[in-house]
């Protein structure tokens, strides 16, 4: 699949089968993530892979961090919160969650960030173009403490976003984006206007 044809049709999935990714097919979706650009080559991304034995563990990880950060009057909330986050654990047989080094200052740790970020999008087409779906999602629960002690997470680092990955049970959806050129200043062209132009609709 060409860049621009994967990019262009890339479309995040929520519905995913049972059907497990090869541990292979994984490594090497992990494998063009590390090629994203990376000022200084602080290589801050790490990946944390959830497979499917592992969600129901985490689940109860989850569950137990909650219990433990939340008031005594918010229980029934805090298990119905804990009921959704093993739903949404449980619902691709792959988990990729990213996280990124911080940096000896802030500028470093924002660098770091945006490089791992670029990773992460490697790893949506990368998948893509090998028939698999995925969501980039993000969600409180990467951050609490026994999360992140089971993931192995570095001291200080931040988290990027779970990447849910699986084979596709849902139908395409219909995607749009504003275009480019509603977005962009194009200094030193003076004969070009900004143009109003209509929405870029793409099925995915
Ligand atoms: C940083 C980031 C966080 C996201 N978090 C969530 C999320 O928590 N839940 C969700 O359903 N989608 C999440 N998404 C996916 C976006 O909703 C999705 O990319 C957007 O709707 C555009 O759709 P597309 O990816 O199909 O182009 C996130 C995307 C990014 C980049």
């Amino acid at each position: 699949m060409l860049v621009e044809e994967a990019i262009r049709s890339r479309a995040s999935i929520k519905v995913f089968s049972e059907k497990p990714l090869v541990p292979e097919m994984i490594e090497s979706f992990l494998d063009a993530a590390v090629w994203a650009p990376n000022h200084h080559l602080t290589e801050p991304w790490h990946f944390a892979v959830i497979s499917s034995a592992m969600r129901e563990a985490l689940a109860r990880v989850v569950r137990a961090d909650m219990l433990e950060q939340a008031a005594e009057l918010d229980l029934t909330l805090v298990e119905a919160k804990a009921l959704k986050e093993r739903k949404k654990l449980l619902s691709a047989p792959t988990i990729v969650a990213v996280y990124s080094d911080a940096g000896p200052d802030a500028r470093t740790t924002r660098e770091n960030f945006a490089a791992s970020a670029a990773a992460a999008q490697n790893v949506l087409l990368m998948a893509h173009s090998s028939g698999v779906s995925g969501i980039w999602r993000t969600s409180v629960v990467y951050d609490l403490p026994g999360v992140r002690a089971a993931l192995h997470v570095h001291e200080g680092a931040v988290f990027v976003g779970a990447l849910f990955l699986g084979y596709s049970l849902q139908r395409a959806v219909k995607r749009r984006r504003t275009p480019a050129r509603d977005k962009t200043y194009w200094l030193g062209l003076d004969d070009l206007e900004p143009k109003t132009g209509k929405s870029d609709e793409v099925r995915g």
